[in-house]
């Protein structure tokens, strides 16, 4: 990606692309690596020198030792972020002078989750197989105003007064479903004190990242989720509760116009974890070697990813809301698993062929898809690092891909290691 002074990496597909692996890949180039939004729902691996790290709130640039900094528009766990430093601390990878934690996140309480869960349980069938961690409650008080910001817990009289509005509503609902009610002061007590320990990672992060804009610093901003799981762009309401596509500006307070290219990851194959449609979604013995192969189950929930061809429908739609100007396109080794690659490039739909995702996603689950199938190369490419060593289908089906997406492929990732990454230069 051509280093500008503020760049982002989001995830194009319904998450899980690879974005931790690249992040990490790049951040080297980049003075601070930004987390805009979202809160640990996020599972991002990385691997390097034979070593394996999973990051759920921490942006991926920690292992580079750069600055990395949690956004206003994040929501954030407080327990989570206190494991993570200490994993990463166990790992030769201090934190410390390095985590900037924005005042204004939003703190997601232990109340949040046990509301998460109750929802999914009160939806049944119609549930949206969110990760529990209490993102969809937070950022729904969020949207309320009678959240509970990282700034609230250091003035004692107001987190008591914030806490006590704010539970006294939540205990009529856990009573209501006969769950046991919430103790302000416990919590109160509780939180206060993880304030203080986490004080000193606090600040005004809209502020730095606009200092070190203006010191000609690079800034690399690091989504979470997929487009597709964009709570305005998405596949809603099979989404989560947080702008993916365009909330780089919002969510790290730096203004619009700073901002300059967007990489998107795109998996060479799709995989969705959690309900909702999925028109290109196969089962059977292919899906069954792509998830072996690529090892696809849930870095947060462990559960089984599902698999589909790649759909570029939904990929031109998720370059356009999010402006991608250029595309990695990851875990290209696991398709050597399969004889034959589809594609696809429209869906059927009530009698037509659409290009477009409809809006509901009970006409979204009529789509059939439309494909066109290119030959595989059935053969182990995670050892190539030149593209010009790729096998020639592997080309054919970047060149394909270039074609219909109008978006230049840019890196070629065949593994997960860091140094499993090609540079296109045709
Ligand atoms: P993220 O949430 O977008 O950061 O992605 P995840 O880390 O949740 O999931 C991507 C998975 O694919 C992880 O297990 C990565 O280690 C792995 N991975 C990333 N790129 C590649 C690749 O090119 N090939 C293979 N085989 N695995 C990859
Ligand atoms: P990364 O950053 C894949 C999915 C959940 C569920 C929906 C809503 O690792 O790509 P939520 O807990 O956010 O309310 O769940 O969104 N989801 C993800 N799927 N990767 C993620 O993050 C996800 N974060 C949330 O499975 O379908
Ligand atoms: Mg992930």
């Amino acid at each position: 990606m051509t280093t500008k002074n503020v760049n982002v990496i989001l995830g194009l597909q319904y998450g899980d692309e690879g974005k931790g692996k690249f992040t990490d890949m790049l951040a080297s180039q980049y003075d601070y690596i930004v987390r805009y939004q979202g809160g640990d729902n996020a599972g991002h691996t990385i691997i390097f020198n034979k070593q394996k790290f999973a990051l759920h709130l921490i942006p991926s640039g920690i292992f580079n030792k750069k600055k990395v900094v949690i956004g206003n528009g994040c929501v954030v766990n407080l327990k989570t972020l206190m494991t993570e430093i200490e994993y990463l601390k166990n790992a030769n990878f201090s934190v410390e002078g390095l985590l900037f934690l924005s005042s204004k996140a939003h703190v997601i309480f232990d109340f949040h989750i046990l509301q998460d869960k109750l929802n999914e349980e009160n939806k049944g069938d119609g549930k949206i197989g969110t990760t529990c961690k209490g993102i969809g409650p937070c950022y729904t008080d969020k949207a309320a105003r009678v959240g509970i910001r990282v700034c609230d817990l250091f003035d004692k009289d107001l987190l008591l007064q914030k806490l006590t509005i704010l539970l006294n509503d939540k205990n009529i609902y856990f009573e209501y479903y006969q769950k046991p009610k919430c103790n302000i002061e416990e919590i109160f007590k509780e939180y206060y004190a993880i304030g203080q320990q986490i004080k000193k990672y606090v600040c005004d992060t809209s502020a730095l990242l606009n200092k070190a804009y203006d010191d000609n610093q690079k800034i690399l901003l690091e989504g979470a989720q997929g487009v597709l799981l964009d709570i305005d762009h998405g596949t809603y309401p099979y989404v989560t509760s947080s702008c993916v596509a365009t909330a780089m500006s919002s969510g790290s307070g730096l203004g619009i116009t700073k901002i300059n290219n967007v990489l998107g990851i795109v998996k060479a194959y799709s995989t969705r974890v959690g309900e909702g449609p999925f028109a290109t979604e196969i089962d059977g013995e292919i899906a069954h070697n792509i998830r072996e192969e690529g090892h696809e189950y849930g870095t947060v929930t462990k559960r089984p990813r599902r698999i589909g061809w790649i759909d570029c429908v939904a990929l031109k739609y998720a370059i356009n809301v999010s402006g991608a100007s250029e595309i990695a396109l990851t875990l290209l080794d696991v398709l050597s698993v399969v004889d034959e690659i589809k594609i696809c490039v429209s869906y059927n739909f009530d009698g037509k062929v659409i290009d477009y995702i409809p809006p509901t996603q009970e006409q979204y689950a009529k789509c059939t898809p439309n494909y066109i199938t290119l030959k595989a190369w059935n053969m182990d490419i995670s050892g190539i690092s030149k593209y010009s060593d790729l096998p020639q289908n592997a080309k054919n089906y970047i060149n394909e891909l270039e074609k219909i997406l109008k978006t230049p492929i840019t890196y070629v990732s065949v593994g997960p290691d860091r140094l499993q990454t090609i540079e296109v230069n045709k």
